[in-house]
């Protein structure tokens, strides 16, 4: 486990007991996350419970086991769209794919989306790869798997089914090759879904998830999921991802996250702004 500061951060020690109660349930170590944004997320539960502090909202959440989910939910910030950042995909298709490809000819391409919230993220990087692959006439092996830590979010990710709002990125082709408009949603056909592989995994644990059995990915995206920690738990992680890549593989962070400078004398940068990092040692 890794700890933090957020004990010192605290004038009682009410917030700390309902983060242990969370841990005790579910696993997960909201203190390595920013306290701010935590206090904010759980102002939601508090005026959504109608209770007054977190001591009495600790003792609605003991009494009401169903509000767990709601907390968790509350507590994990899911948003994501089809290809966010479209440079980024942009720039995977024309230069990061066919170099690793050359790279790694006959081996079974890895790719871990590191939380992948509802599935756009990994779905993603599907389409991209089915397409690269048809077009440039290959049949590699591929496995994606996306992981977090809200069961829900998984749960919704394996349905695929999406509101127009995530797919303003998707362009119309695509859209019409890989979705199915039906009762004002798209849903992802199976051709795509099933090149996805979903599991719940918490990257502070610091470990590659068990159902991915590989522990050297060719490809990893961790994008809008450190923002949310504190800096020391983002170093740790990153420090953890990166011995999961094979070399001249890439690890790609979101547009506001940092690679620290330590980590760099392994990395460079794939293509400049698109916060994809190849690993070069
Ligand atoms: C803002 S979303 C980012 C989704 C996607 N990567 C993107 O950039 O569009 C952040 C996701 O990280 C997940 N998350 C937060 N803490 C996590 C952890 N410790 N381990 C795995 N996933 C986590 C949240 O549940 C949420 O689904």
């Amino acid at each position: 486990m890794i700890t933090t500061g957020f004990d010192h951060d605290i004038t009682a020690g009410s917030l700390h007991a309902l983060m242990e109660h969370v841990r005790g349930l579910r696993g997960i170590d909201f203190t390595v996350y920013k306290p701010g944004t935590i206090r904010r997320r759980l102002q939601l539960r508090l005026a959504a419970t109608g209770m007054p502090d977190y001591a009495s909202y600790h003792k609605y959440l003991i009494e009401n086991p169903g509000e767990m989910d709601a907390l968790i939910d509350s507590l994990t910030i899911k948003v994501s769209y089809f290809f966010r950042n479209p440079f980024v995909f942009e720039a995977l298709h024309e230069f990061v794919l066919p170099e690793i490809m050359d790279a790694f000819k006959d081996d079974t391409l890895r790719i871990w989306c590191a939380g992948c919230a509802t599935g756009e993220e990994p779905y993603s990087l599907a389409i991209l790869l089915k397409e690269f692959i048809k077009k440039e006439a290959i049949s590699p092996k591929v496995f994606i798997i996306g992981t977090d830590i809200d069961r829900q979010a998984l749960k919704d990710a394996e349905k695929a089914l999406y509101s127009a709002d995530s797919l303003s990125e998707v362009k119309k082709g695509c859209l019409d090759r890989h979705f199915t408009f039906k009762d004002g949603l798209y849903r992802l056909d199976e051709e795509i879904r099933s090149m996805v592989t979903f599991a719940y995994h918490d990257v502070t644990d610091l470990s590659p998830p068990r159902e991915g059995i590989f522990s050297d990915y060719h490809l990893i995206f961790c994008r809008n999921v450190l923002i949310y920690f504190e800096q020391d738990t983002c170093k740790k992680v990153l420090n953890s991802l990166s011995g999961f890549i094979l070399q001249s593989g890439c690890l790609a962070l979101g547009e506001a996250e940092a690679m620290p400078p330590e980590l760099m004398n392994d990395f460079e940068e794939a293509l400049r702004k698109t916060k994809l990092f190849r690993r070069v040692k």
